[in-house]
């Protein structure tokens, strides 16, 4: 599901070092809660986000092997950490370090899944950039989105727990 139609300008705005951006979702990924700063930082109102799916704020740049993976292992109850590029209603890009874990009700069934993000450390965009430039090159020989995020996943990480 791709929603956004917004072209990204290139730039890339930064949030502060002690700031979280925050959100949980549904089993689906549809958004039900954010915090304040998500909204500020993404340029979206929290009415405008609540209701909406978290590809909202996808980014071109980001391969789709890298939520392929994301969902691989919330959906069988692991968190995740992953660098994430998105993509604000402006056209601006920000990276994050993403944590995305699942919420568990009493019994130990899923019922939604809840992400922290951070800014990243200094040097960590660089170092990942050349990996996902590689991940988006496999992509791009396939047509269909499923199979080109399955193929970049699978060369980067064939035996991926
Ligand atoms: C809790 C949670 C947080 C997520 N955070 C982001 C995010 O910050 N940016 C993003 O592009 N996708 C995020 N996703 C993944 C999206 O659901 C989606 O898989 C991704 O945007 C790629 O879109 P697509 O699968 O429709 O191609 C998140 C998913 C969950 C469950």
């Amino acid at each position: 599901m791709r929603t956004s139609r917004i072209v990204p300008t290139g730039t890339i705005r930064e949030f502060g070092s002690e700031e979280i951006i925050v959100s949980k979702t549904d089993l689906k990924g549809i958004i039900r809660y954010t915090n304040e700063v998500f909204s500020r930082v993404s340029g979206y109102s929290r009415e405008e986000l609540i209701g909406s799916p978290h590809s909202l704020i996808r980014h071109p740049d980001m391969p789709g092997g890298v939520f392929r993976y994301l969902w691989q292992r919330i959906e069988s109850g692991h968190e995740v950490f992953a660098l994430v590029k998105n993509l604000c209603k402006d056209g601006a890009g920000y990276w994050v370090l993403a944590h995305v874990t699942p919420s568990f009700d009493r019994a130990g069934h899923i019922v939604g899944y809840h992400s922290n993000r951070r800014r990243p450390e200094h040097g960590w965009i660089s170092a990942i950039e050349p990996l996902y430039a590689r991940m988006r090159a496999i992509e791009s020989g396939h047509q269909r989105p499923a199979v080109a995020a399955e193929a970049s996943l699978e060369a980067i990480a064939p035996s991926r727990p």
